[in-house]
């Protein structure tokens, strides 16, 4: 069975799609020996050959997926303990494989402590447009000019939907919001399927001061393909989805998004799971499940950096990469030296079934103290040994987007 991926590194095709959508984006192909800015080079793995995937919508950088995202030869549900310890990709489907994928509600019946999950940001980021939820957005008195382009961009709710119209000497052009990218969290970024094609809208709306602004990537000055926003190449609307999905099924060149489940949820960083809830059923010795808990060494680049970004992928020496490394969780984490040499992980501090923030300053705080309390190698802080440590060694910085919303950098270190 041929699998779709998203991300298989060896599609040359890929390369030139991404590159077409966000011109420019060649220039801030990885130089493999370049170390980090201010760093040596994190060892480890190899430079995987480079699918570079534009995204400078999300981010307004250029990232590659990793070989391991690819999910090349385990489109299969695992069926023997050494597939289980694979860690599972998030992945783009023929329709024939959807039926190995139960959705939220089957692992929550058996699964009730992980159940919060599904209120999370991870499983809220991505979302089909409502008037009950997105309405109030689109009913913002806004207007931006683009006076490069003579485009004033206005969202709208009208006729029952939620519509950003485009107007200019040209005439006015409008397209309805489809999905609505992020959780809401920090902002949304619309796509329209208006007239079959996938398009980014212009203007996004942003929580902090409730406003729109230019979508990140899209700025002023006619960047966009289309009067309402960028039309994504197939490849491009995939790899958006991808990292604000469970799974994806492909139709054609494209998607099904009926039958894909949107938001990050159980499946995406487990797997799919009917074999696994049949093998619970028989009471089967091994119940084909892969064991995160026995590869925490590996999560952080491995699952996490699927999405929050791997370091082979990602050269921090292209133009406004730097500025970029606090929403690049991953690779700023494989930086420390409390990664490198202590083994923290993500999960040492997240819980991956609940929300970042409904953990507290001193919680963390606490973690950083269990390993530096004892003597050398992990010595306690000169500075303030009983100090709030994230806020000095995980500054929380401005990257540069719209209404400027600031992420903790993950490279921990004295800043
Ligand atoms: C019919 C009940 C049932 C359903 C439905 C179910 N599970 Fe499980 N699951 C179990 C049992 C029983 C275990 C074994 C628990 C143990 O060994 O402590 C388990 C174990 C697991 C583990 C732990 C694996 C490990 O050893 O670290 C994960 C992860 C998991 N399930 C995820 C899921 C996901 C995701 C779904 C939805 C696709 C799901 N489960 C659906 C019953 C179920
Ligand atoms: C399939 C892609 C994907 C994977 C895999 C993934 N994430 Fe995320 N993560 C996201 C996206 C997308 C968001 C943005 C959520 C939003 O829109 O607010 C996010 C947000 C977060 C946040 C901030 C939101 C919050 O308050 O919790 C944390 C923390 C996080 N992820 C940690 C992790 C960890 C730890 C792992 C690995 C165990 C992981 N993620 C795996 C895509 C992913
Ligand atoms: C490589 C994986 C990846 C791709 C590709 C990706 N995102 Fe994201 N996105 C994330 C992660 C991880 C987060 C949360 C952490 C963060 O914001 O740094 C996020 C956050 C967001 C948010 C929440 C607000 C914000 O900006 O933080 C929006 C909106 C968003 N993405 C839109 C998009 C759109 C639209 C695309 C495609 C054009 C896209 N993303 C492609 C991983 C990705
Ligand atoms: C962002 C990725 C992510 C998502 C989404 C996610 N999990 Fe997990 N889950 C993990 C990781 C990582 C571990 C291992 C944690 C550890 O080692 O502390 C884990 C562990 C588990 C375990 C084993 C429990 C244990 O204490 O060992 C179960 C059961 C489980 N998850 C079920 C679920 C269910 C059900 C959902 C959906 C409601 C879900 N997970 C969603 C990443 C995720
Ligand atoms: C799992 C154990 C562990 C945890 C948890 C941990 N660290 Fe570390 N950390 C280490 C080790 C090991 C080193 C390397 C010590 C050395 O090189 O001698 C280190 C190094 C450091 C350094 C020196 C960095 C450098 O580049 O030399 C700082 C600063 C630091 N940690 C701060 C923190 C803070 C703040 C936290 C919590 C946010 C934290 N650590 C959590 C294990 C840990
Ligand atoms: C030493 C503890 C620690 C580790 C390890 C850690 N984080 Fe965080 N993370 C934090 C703290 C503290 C915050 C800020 C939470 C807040 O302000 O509510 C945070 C916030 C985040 C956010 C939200 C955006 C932001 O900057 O506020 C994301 C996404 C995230 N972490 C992802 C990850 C991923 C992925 C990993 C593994 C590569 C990871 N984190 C490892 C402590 C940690
Ligand atoms: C007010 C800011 C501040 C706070 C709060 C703070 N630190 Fe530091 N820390 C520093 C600075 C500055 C240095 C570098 C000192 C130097 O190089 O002389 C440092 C150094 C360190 C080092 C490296 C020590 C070494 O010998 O290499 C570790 C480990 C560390 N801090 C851990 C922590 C932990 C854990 C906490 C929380 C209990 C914490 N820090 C709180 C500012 C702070």
């Amino acid at each position: 069975m041929k699998q779709i991926s998203a991300r298989r590194p060896s599609d040359a095709g890929q390369v030139a799609a991404a590159d077409e959508v966000h011109p420019g984006g060649a220039q801030n192909r990885r130089a493999a020996d370049q170390p980090p800015p201010g760093t040596s080079r994190t060892s480890g793995r190899q430079a995987v050959p480079s699918l570079f995937v534009a995204m400078m919508a999300c981010l307004g950088i250029l990232v590659v997926m990793v070989a391991s995202l690819t999910g090349c030869g385990q489109s299969q549900a695992p069926s023997s303990p050494a597939q289980a310890s694979a860690i599972p990709t998030v992945r783009v489907i023929p329709p024939s494989e959807r039926g190995e994928y139960l959705g939220n509600s089957a692992c929550v019946t058996c699964h009730p402590k992980q159940a919060a999950q599904t209120q999370t940001r991870h499983a809220r980021t991505l979302q089909q447009v409502t008037a009950d939820v997105h309405a109030k957005y689109f009913s913002i008195p806004a207007r931006l000019l683009d006076p490069l382009e003579e485009l004033t961009f206005h969202p709208q709710f009208k006729g029952g939907r939620c519509v950003i119209q485009a107007t200019g000497p040209q005439g006015t052009s409008e397209a309805a919001a489809d999905y609505a990218f992020g959780s809401g969290a920090i902002g949304y970024t619309f796509l329209s399927y208006a007239g079959g094609r996938p398009t980014e809208l212009r203007i996004s709306h942003y929580v902090n001061g409730s406003r729109w602004e230019f979508t990140p990537g899209q700025r002023m000055g006619g960047q966009s393909n289309s009067p309402v926003g960028q039309v994504l190449s197939p490849n491009h609307e995939r790899t958006c989805f991808a990292c604000h999905s469970t799974v994806l099924v492909s139709r054609g060149a494209g998607l099904d998004l009926q039958q894909s489940i949107a938001g990050v949820s159980c499946e995406g960083c487990h797997g799919p799971g009917r074999s696994h809830v049949e093998a619970v059923r028989i009471r089967a010795p091994d119940h084909r499940m892969a064991r995160l808990s026995t590869m925490r060494e590996r999560l952080s680049l491995e699952l996490c950096g699927q999405c929050h970004r791997a370091p082979d992928n990602v050269d921090l020496h292209a133009p406004g990469m730097a500025v970029q490394l606090p929403r690049m969780q991953s690779v700023a984490l494989s930086y420390s030296a409390c990664f490198k040499k202590g083994g923290l992980t993500c999960v040492t501090c997240h819980n991956p079934h609940g929300d970042a923030a409904s953990v507290t300053h001193t919680e963390y705080n606490a973690k950083c103290v269990s390993c530096h309390s004892g003597p050398a190698p992990q010595r306690p802080c000169p500075v303030q040994p009983q100090g709030d440590c994230v806020n000095c060694h995980m500054p929380s910085q401005d990257v540069g987007m719209p209404t400027s919303p600031r992420f903790r950098n993950h490279w921990i270190r004295a800043w």
